[in-house]
């Protein structure tokens, strides 16, 4: 059973892993085996990140890029085919948001989240989708969210953001199904991270949050790395187009 999870001889590619559930995917996609290529915006944070991952799984590479950029996204599959050689699975879990009443959003705001969590992702799988296909086959993550699937309070443009993950999902899974890729998304609850600090610290929002997850617990990032695995792994062949919820029951409450 232990080799449907094994990722040795495997190349995974993270997207916004130096911090945070990225961070914690590539530590448990390294456990596994997989040699990482860490990608994020600020070269010296990355360069730490895959000094600690370094110790863990057989190689770390990394790769300072803008996800809002699609030639730097580019450059970053590129750059992650000519150091390994190949491509197996590709995280795309870089993020941001910023929160606050939708009166309040600005063109600036909007834009800059679609990009960044949206179009990013598409770009990103377009880019990656070549060399899995010569490959024979691949493993698509994308970082979904709980905004996916619900409303929450002054997050729209994150949450519309979001819901284009779960589509994106859905449409490049069937698209792609009959080349062997399968295109899942890990759906993250409330996750311990510096992008959700500012919601645990807020007063109301930080013990509403705790009191409306039923396992009484925030996640952390390391809470991810399992379902990363299994979706990076052939223990997941035969699922694509599905979000897993990560949400210590949140969803069902
Ligand atoms: P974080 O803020 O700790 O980490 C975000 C990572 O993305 C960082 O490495 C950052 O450098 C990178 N990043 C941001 N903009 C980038 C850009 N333009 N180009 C390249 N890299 C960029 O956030 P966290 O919480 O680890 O979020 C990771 C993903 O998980 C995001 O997609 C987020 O939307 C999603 N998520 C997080 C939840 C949480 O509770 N923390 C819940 C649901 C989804």
């Amino acid at each position: 059973m232990a080799k449907l999870f094994d990722l040795t001889g495997r190349v995974a590619l993270v997207t916004g892993g130096s911090r945070g559930i990225g961070k914690g995917i590539a530590r448990g996609l390294a456990e596994a085996g997989a040699s990482i290529a860490l990608a994020s915006r600020d070269a010296e944070s990355l360069a730490s990140a895959a000094k600690e991952l370094a110790p863990i799984g057989p190689r770390v590479e990394t790769f300072p890029t803008d996800v809002a950029r699609v030639d730097e996204i580019e450059r970053m599959v590129t750059g992650t085919l000519e150091a390994f050689g190949r491509l197996d699975i590709l995280v795309n879990n870089a993020g941001t948001n910023r929160r606050g009443p939708s009166v309040d959003v600005s063109e600036e705001d909007w834009d800059l989240i679609q990009t960044v969590n949206l179009k990013s992702v598409f770009f990103a799988c377009r880019a990656a989708a070549p060399a899995m296909i010569r490959q024979g086959g691949g493993k698509i993550v994308n970082i979904a969210s709980l905004t996916s699937q619900v409303g929450i309070r002054g997050t729209a443009a994150y949450g519309a953001s979001k819901g284009g993950v779960l589509q994106l999902t859905r449409s490049l899974a069937v698209e792609w199904a009959e080349q062997n890729i399968q295109v899942n998304a890990i759906g993250p609850g409330f996750i311990e991270t510096d992008l959700t600090e500012p919601m645990f610290a807020d007063p109301q929002r930080g013990p509403w949050i705790q009191s409306r997850i039923p396992m009484g617990r925030r996640g952390y990032p390391a809470d991810l790395a399992g379902v990363a695995v299994f979706l990076g792994s052939a223990a997941s062949d035969y699922l694509t187009g599905q979000v897993v919820y990560v949400d210590g029951g949140f969803l069902s409450g």
